[in-house]
């Protein structure tokens, strides 16, 4: 049977850039279909839900999801739960997306483009892994409460069962094996319980892995060593929490956010694939965005979800390609670049498949 995959472009130039990879996997000529459904603000619009149960479904009957990005200020003000980041938590936690692999690799053609020294970055090649269903994301009980001195407070909690770190801690140490097996475990285990148990915890799963070096930080010295000398990281493992952060700055260092790709996958290779970027309200509409984040993510879910690995390297190649041609878009221009808008990026691509 012919497979499947649900796409949900979502907010903010969310439509534009997954349109662009639609055409890619259109391209591929494999025969894979294709259903888009609203979610985030969008499904807000559509359904009052940002996750509107027709969209739930499309995504239960698919083999794999493409997610654009969710979010916007229209949307800030809306009770928690109505807000356009519920849609993209729900399905992490729904289809139990444990881990969130998000690659940096630093393209020859943009380490200049790197806010560091190009010979700081040039050849970088780091998978951050994310543990995306548990911490302080999802941890009860949360709120905001009026305490016993009659001041109000907030509150969350964060918490990891054994369970969910070694499942983590496995994928971790299976992902370096394939690279160049050296595993960074990241936490705060001078100050936090539960980060002090995920040290611990990935300790006792590496005895099953003496093949792979472990090691372990803390998470604001990782902060500033993937600033100092980011090529001494091959796999970080890290929580949900800290892998939000340190992901969002390791995307810097390959020159621009709009870069990266990522997979969220489950137990079972079922997985949801999306930009790490956000919804960018300030650019959207305006066609300048820039679509390789997205596209790499489809490659990234031929390889996981549908076992297409000669889909997915044509697909990395070819981006690889229209960035050797010089093709650029605004987030990543240089002078002497062929500068292109989000349609024109997703052309060039398409003729170098
Ligand atoms: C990400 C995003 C999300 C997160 C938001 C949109 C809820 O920042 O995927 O990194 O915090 O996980
Ligand atoms: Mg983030």
């Amino acid at each position: 049977m012919g497979k499947k995959i649900a796409v949900l472009p979502g907010d903010g130039i969310g439509p534009e850039i997954t349109a662009q990879a639609v055409r890619v996997v259109e391209a591929l000529g494999l025969g894979i279909g294709m259903a888009e459904a609203p979610v985030g603000g969008a499904g807000y619009d559509a359904a009052g839900d940002p996750l509107p149960a027709e969209t739930f479904k499309l995504c239960e009957a698919s083999d794999a999801i493409l997610f654009g990005a969710v979010g916007g200020p229209k949307y800030d003000t809306l009770p928690r739960p109505q807000r356009p980041e519920q849609g993209l938590l729900r399905l992490r936690k729904h289809f139990d997306l444990y881990a969130n692999l998000r690659p940096a690799i630093v393209y020859p053609e943009l380490a200049h483009a790197s806010s560091l020294k190009a010979e700081v970055v040039a050849g970088l090649d780091l998978l951050i892994l994310r543990e995306l269903t548990g911490d302080i994301y999802f941890g009860q009980p949360r709120g905001v409460r009026t305490n016993e001195k009659g001041e109000r407070e907030g509150f969350d909690t964060m918490r990891y069962t054994e369970g969910e770190i070694r499942r983590i801690a496995k994928t971790a140490f299976e992902a370096a094996r394939k690279r160049s097996r050296r595993v960074c475990s990241v936490d705060k285990a001078n100050v936090l319980e539960t980060t002090q148990f995920w040290r611990d915890v990935v300790t006792e799963v590496h005895k099953d892995y003496a093949d792979v070096e472990l090691s372990h930080m803390y998470v604001d010295n990782a902060a500033m060593q993937l600033v100092r000398n980011p090529k001494q990281f091959d796999v970080i493992v890290t929580g949900n929490m800290f892998g939000d952060i340190l992901s969002d700055e390791a995307s810097m260092l390959t020159g621009s956010i709009g870069m990266l790709p990522s997979a969220s996958l489950n137990a079972m290779g079922f997985g949801m694939y999306e930009p790490i970027h956000g919804s960018a309200p300030d650019i959207a509409g305006k066609g300048v965005a820039n679509p390789l984040a997205t596209i790499l993510s489809a490659a990234m879910l031929m390889r996981y979800s549908l076992g297409q690995e000669a889909a997915a390297c044509r697909i990395e190649a070819a981006v690889r390609k229209v960035l050797a041609q010089g093709y650029r878009t605004a987030d990543i221009t240089e002078p002497g670049c062929r500068q292109v808008g989000t349609v024109a990026m997703g052309d060039a691509v398409l003729a170098a498949l």
